[in-house]
């Protein structure tokens, strides 16, 4: 593999970009929309640029990386490419029409990778003519900094495809972990109820924010649920959970929170927003 086409230029998409140019490999970064590439563009520049500043990375890496990263305007642009990783908003329609698109656009040994926290690999496999070629590589926020990449084997995945996505992932310093296609894989599935049971009691009045967060980091987490939903962004928690609470035929311990759904609402969508649970001027 040479050349990566990231689709989505949001909180993930941009940081694996990032990564991908850092790791040796030429990187194609498409967004519907423009200015978000341009914006990403420049904020892994100088997230790279900050590296040198402190002496992580070598000023020849960081020159090198940045020769190898460049963005697209259209999605025909993404043709040279050996992997799609997409990285668009948590929508099975809006994933599925980008997945049929890409099928036409990339090469016929090219593999289509899919970030989603909690869709089927499967369903979006189906919607190209290359299923077997389809899998999931699920990267944490921020993609720069968690090692843990899911690996996610869709009914249709070909062991082939499979073995190239494991050395995919450890070829960018990742270390991968291979799961079946489930609804939210391993890691969000167990995430739901700490994020679930915090809203829960925040919609009890039990403990505001900063004291269920500060609780939680007393049991040894780094961050509290409210502080991790404000990371994530809450429409793109909210999404997750909607899809796992519908996968799972409405099971309760997975349903969603009218707080969470007010706040996407309002627009309060946490770091990207500048407000969610916490303010971030
Ligand atoms: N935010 C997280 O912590 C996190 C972690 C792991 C996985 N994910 C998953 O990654 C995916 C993206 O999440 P995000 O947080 O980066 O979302 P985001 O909202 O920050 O970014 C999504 C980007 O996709 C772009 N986009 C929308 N439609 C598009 C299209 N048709 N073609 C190209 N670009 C399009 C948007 O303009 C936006 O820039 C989701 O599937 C999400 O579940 C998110």
């Amino acid at each position: 593999m040479a050349t990566i086409a990231v689709i989505g230029g949001g909180t993930m998409g941009g940081g694996i970009a990032q990564i991908n140019a850092m790791r040796g490999f030429d990187t194609i970064l498409y967004d519907v929309d423009d200015e978000t590439v341009n914006r990403s563009l420049q904020k892994i520049q100088a997230t790279i640029r900050k590296g040198v500043e402190l002496g992580k990375t070598q000023p020849a890496d960081a020159d090198s990386a940045l020769a190898r990263l460049r963005g697209a305007a259209r999605l025909a642009d993404l043709a040279p490419a050996d992997l799609s990783i997409e990285a668009v908003p948590e929508k099975l329609d809006l994933k599925r029409d980008l997945f049929a698109q890409l099928d036409t656009i990339l090469k016929p040994h090219a593999l289509l990778a899919t970030n989603t926290s909690s869709l089927s690999v499967t369903a979006l496999a189906a919607a190209t003519r290359r299923p077997e070629k389809v899998l999931g590589l699920h990267f944490f926020n921020p993609p720069h900094l968690m090692a843990l990449v899911e690996v996610v084997r869709g009914d249709s995945t070909s062991q082939a495809t499979m073995d190239a996505g494991v050395a995919y992932t450890r070829a960018i310093g990742k270390t991968p972990v291979v799961c079946k296609d489930t609804p939210a894989f391993i890691v969000n599935r167990v995430a739901r109820p700490f994020y679930g049971e915090a809203l829960r009691l925040l919609g009890e009045n039990a403990a505001d924010v900063p004291t269920i967060d500060s609780l939680v980091k007393t049991l040894g987490f780094r961050m509290g649920p409210f502080e991790l939903i404000d990371l994530i962004g809450l429409d793109v928690n909210f999404a997750v959970t909607q899809s796992t609470y519908n996968a799972f035929f409405h099971e309760p311990k997975y349903r969603p929170h009218p707080i969470q759904q007010k706040m996407v609402e309002a627009g309060l969508l946490g770091r990207k927003t500048k407000k969610g649970f916490y303010e971030y001027p």
